[in-house]
């Protein structure tokens, strides 16, 4: 590593002052995703000579064999000596010494690097850029939708585990606790049929993720939750739904970026995205 610069881990204290690497990088991210990021993962980070964060990493536990890596980030001027590929295989060795596998959302910029660690492809995503909601269409008379409560979030997380293949629940009531309008779930027969939450951003406002048994359901929980808050909003599709993807389309959304599921190791079900209509966010999986 170049004189100067030293590799230290990060803690929630950090958060503020490694929020200039996200905005740099034109993320969404706010302090308070860092800080809660921080708080649950391990992070770790390079600092130059006057103290200011130049690098970043982070690992996020989604149940004790898998963890979810994220806020790869390197400040412009420190590209390309290495610095990015050197805290991601820092995570990676923490993770395989749990002997559990690593997952990831990559950009354009990322992927280059992971494929060499031994990162493969699982599916392609979508982010999608909304300034105004669309009306979804109705819904079968036998599902409701209603807000989610905290009494939700136990029945929430069963749901979401063996669909997403991973265990988030503590991710999934932080967001219903911190968005409460954006957090619906939908119910058949009063077994849970779908969730939505959700996050206030720097730039815009996060809807996801949707779990649902269908995409009529996903429909309709995204349009309740783009209907409770004010735009712009960005929300993260796999490119297979293709009725989401309509919609938001119709309704005017754009999707200028997009990511690549990837995973080290072995995470049975990570690559079923049938019942995953809206991500986290790649930082929150
Ligand atoms: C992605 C990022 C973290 C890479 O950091 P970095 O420190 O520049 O990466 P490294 O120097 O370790 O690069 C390792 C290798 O990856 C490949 N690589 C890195 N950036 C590349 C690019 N822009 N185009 C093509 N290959 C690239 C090269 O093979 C490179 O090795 P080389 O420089 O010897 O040719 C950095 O570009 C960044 O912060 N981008 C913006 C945020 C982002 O997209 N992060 C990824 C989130 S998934």
């Amino acid at each position: 590593m170049s004189t100067g610069l030293l590799e230290a881990a990060l803690s929630p204290d950090d958060a503020e002052a490694v929020l200039p690497l996200s905005v740099e990088a034109g993320w969404n991210q706010n302090v308070a995703d860092w800080r809660f990021m921080l708080q649950h993962g391990s992070g770790i980070g390079v600092r130059d000579a006057a103290g200011n964060w130049v690098a970043s990493a982070l690992a996020l536990p989604l149940g004790p064999r898998f963890f979810w890596l994220s806020m790869v980030l390197v400040t412009q001027a420190q590209r390309r000596q290495g610095l990015g590929t050197r805290l991601l295989r820092r995570c990676l060795e923490d993770v395989k010494a749990r002997g559990a596998a690593a997952g990831l959302d990559a950009t354009e910029l990322g992927r280059p690097v992971y494929l060499p660690l031994g990162f493969r492809d699982l599916y392609r995503i979508s982010r999608w850029s909304i300034a105004r909601v669309g009306t979804a269409p109705p819904l079968l008379a036998a599902v409701s939708v209603r807000p989610a409560t905290p009494e939700d979030d136990a029945r929430i997380a069963a749901f979401d585990a063996p669909r997403s293949a991973m265990q988030r629940g503590y991710i999934l009531a932080h967001l219903r606790a911190r968005r409460p309008d954006l957090a619906w779930l939908a119910e058949r027969d009063r077994a849970v049929a779908g969730y939505v939450v959700g996050r206030e951003g720097r730039a815009a406002t996060s809807v996801g993720p949707i779990v649902a048994d269908d995409e009529a359901i996903a429909l309709a929980l995204a349009g309740r939750a783009l209907g409770a808050a004010s735009g712009p909003f960005l929300m993260d599709v796999p490119d297979s739904h293709r009725a989401l993807s309509a919609w938001l389309r119709d309704a005017g959304a754009t999707a200028p970026r997009g990511f690549m599921r990837m995973l080290h190791g072995e995470a049975p079900g990570l690559e079923n995205d049938r019942h995953i209509f809206a991500l986290a966010g790649a930082e929150l999986a």
